[in-house]
């Protein structure tokens, strides 16, 4: 028998499949890889385990990003520097490995610095070279007890990046300090004193050393919170205007491995004042880029052509608490959203802004409107996209009554991420202790995550990224960073705005 199929229901059911797979949201991009929780518009390695950010720079058109890789396995080993391209910040093209290990030790964190001028000799006149400055970690001098297993070694690139020599020196800065941790530089020019200056991460503080050819590197000073015991890694020293005005502070980034603010590692900064020698700020005044779980290690990058009141960087998107157990194969760990950071200074108080790059708004589809006033809940999974999308909301706080509002991401098997705003307690939670089965980690699904939230204005921002496993939360233009990673049984179907005691009053919302 030959079945008929009428033309209309065959439309409806064209439409049907194609709406459950491709609902209003970011359109995904062409990386290839589809398995249960990869980020679609995150970078994430291929395969295997990735960490830290390493050597970003930006040259000829595209922005490099080089990455704590060990190819061998999904956990932590033997350290490489992976490396990824991109033209744009949202698309990234994964490389050949850049940098392997060698008789001097593992590859850890560090930096690279195009030099234009040639002052390293690695090029020649017509080639400037790019240099990476990198942490040898030699675990055979630490396996037999010796403190100074961590040195500092260099490789150069004529090649704008692709290809990596070695240098036949290293390594260039040998550890002479009582600690063993003595690593993560991050070299940057100052025009000033007509020098490289290198941050580097030594136990309890970070060290500046200089350099005029970044082989013959000389020890400036140091800066630290008196007293503090926690494991410092990955600083990261940089000019920056404050907005709207001539005045330049130095920021100093530095990863934190414990009591970061969900209790496991976490990026803080300092601003301050660099003369060249001496970096100064205020010790009392540490505070987190992010407040969320999963933003460590964050760093800049060199080279990049943006106004000086804007600084561009990346962080890792994980925790150690965590990052060997997440359940995701065959690889481990995304990076964030590029975010592009600016200082403010308000009340006295100097505060970095970081809100994803511009050309991530590229991923939007057209937008969707979300109904203006709620009561009680909506799902808004037809405006947003939950595995894949973004919510940009404007509320108005004076019209709204609700004590307590917020969104729920949810699925079939009843696990949820839910973000709750307390507008009496003056709160922002993430709760993601019913995100998804439990048993990889214990620590993990400690929660909810809270953190105070400013609501002096007459609107609170929220714009709230999501891709499959994780959320990207960007509030006061950028002042509050929350970044979370959850790993649902089944993907997120349901996206639900919800108010408590009270009307939700929306200036505007889209759904994209
Ligand atoms: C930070 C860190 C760095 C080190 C690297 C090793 O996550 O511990 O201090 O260089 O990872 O992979």
């Amino acid at each position: 028998m030959k079945y008929s199929i009428p033309i209309f229901a065959l439309i409806a059911l064209v439409f049907t499949a194609c709406k459950s797979e491709n609902p209003p949201g970011h359109k995904a991009l062409q990386q290839g890889y589809n398995e249960a929780h990869r980020p679609q518009f995150h970078f994430t390695p291929k395969a295997n385990w990735m960490n830290d950010p390493n050597g970003l720079f930006y040259k000829d058109g595209n922005y490099h990003m080089f990455f704590q890789y060990y190819p061998d396995s999904t956990v932590w080993g033997p350290m490489h520097w992976g490396h990824a391209i991109s033209q744009d910040l949202v698309r990234w093209k994964e490389q050949p490995i850049a940098l392997y290990p060698d008789s001097l030790g593992y590859i850890f964190s560090g930096s690279a610095v195009v030099d234009p001028l040639n002052t390293s000799g690695f090029g020649n006149d017509s080639i400037p070279p790019v240099v990476a400055i990198f942490t040898y970690h030699d675990p055979i001098a630490l396996e037999a007890g010796k403190k100074d297993f961590q040195s500092q070694g260099l490789a150069f690139s004529l090649d704008g990046g692709e290809t990596w020599t070695k240098y036949s020196g290293n390594p260039v800065l040998r550890n002479n300090t009582p600690n063993q941790d003595f690593r993560d530089p991050k070299v940057i020019w100052h025009p000033d004193s007509q020098q490289w200056v290198m941050a580097l991460a030594v136990y309890d503080r970070v060290q500046f050393y200089g350099s005029e050819n970044l082989k013959e590197w000389k020890f400036l000073s140091e800066f630290g919170i008196p007293g503090d015991t926690r494991l410092w890694e990955c600083p990261d020293l940089f000019p920056i205007r404050v907005a709207e005005s001539r005045e330049e502070k130095w920021v100093l980034l530095v990863s934190m491995q414990q009591q970061g603010p969900t209790g496991g590692t976490g990026t803080s900064y300092f601003v301050g004042d660099f003369d060249g020698v001496q970096y100064q700020a205020d010790a009392a005044q540490q505070q987190w880029l992010d407040k969320g779980a999963d933003n460590y290690a964050f760093v800049t990058f060199d080279h990049v052509p943006l106004p000086r009141h804007q600084r561009l960087g990346i962080g890792w998107m994980s925790n150690r608490q965590y990052a060997q157990q997440v359940p995701t194969s065959p690889w481990r760990s995304a990076m964030t959203v590029p975010r592009l950071l600016e200082l403010q200074h308000k009340d006295g108080r100097y505060v970095l802004q970081a809100n994803p790059v511009p050309a991530m708004e590229s991923l939007r589809d057209t937008g969707v409107d979300i109904p203006s006033v709620i009561t009680g809940k909506i799902d808004v999974s037809n405006q947003v996209n939950p595995q894949l999308g973004e919510l940009d909301l404007q509320i108005d706080l004076r019209a709204t009554t609700a004590t307590t509002f917020g969104v729920t991401l949810g699925n079939s098997a009843g696990e949820s991420v839910t973000l709750t705003v307390d507008i009496t307690d003056k709160t922002l939670a993430i709760d993601r202790t019913q995100s998804g089965p439990k048993g990889f980690s214990e620590v993990f699904f400690d929660g909810p995550h809270t953190t105070f939230l400013e609501l002096d204005g007459a609107i609170l921002d929220l714009r709230l990224l999501l891709d499959r496993a994780s959320l990207e939360l960007f509030s006061g233009n950028g002042a509050l960073n929350i970044t979370e990673v959850f790993f649902p049984q089944s993907p997120y179907t349901s996206l639900q705005l919800w108010a408590r005691e009270g009307q939700l009053v929306l200036k505007s919302g889209k759904g994209f």
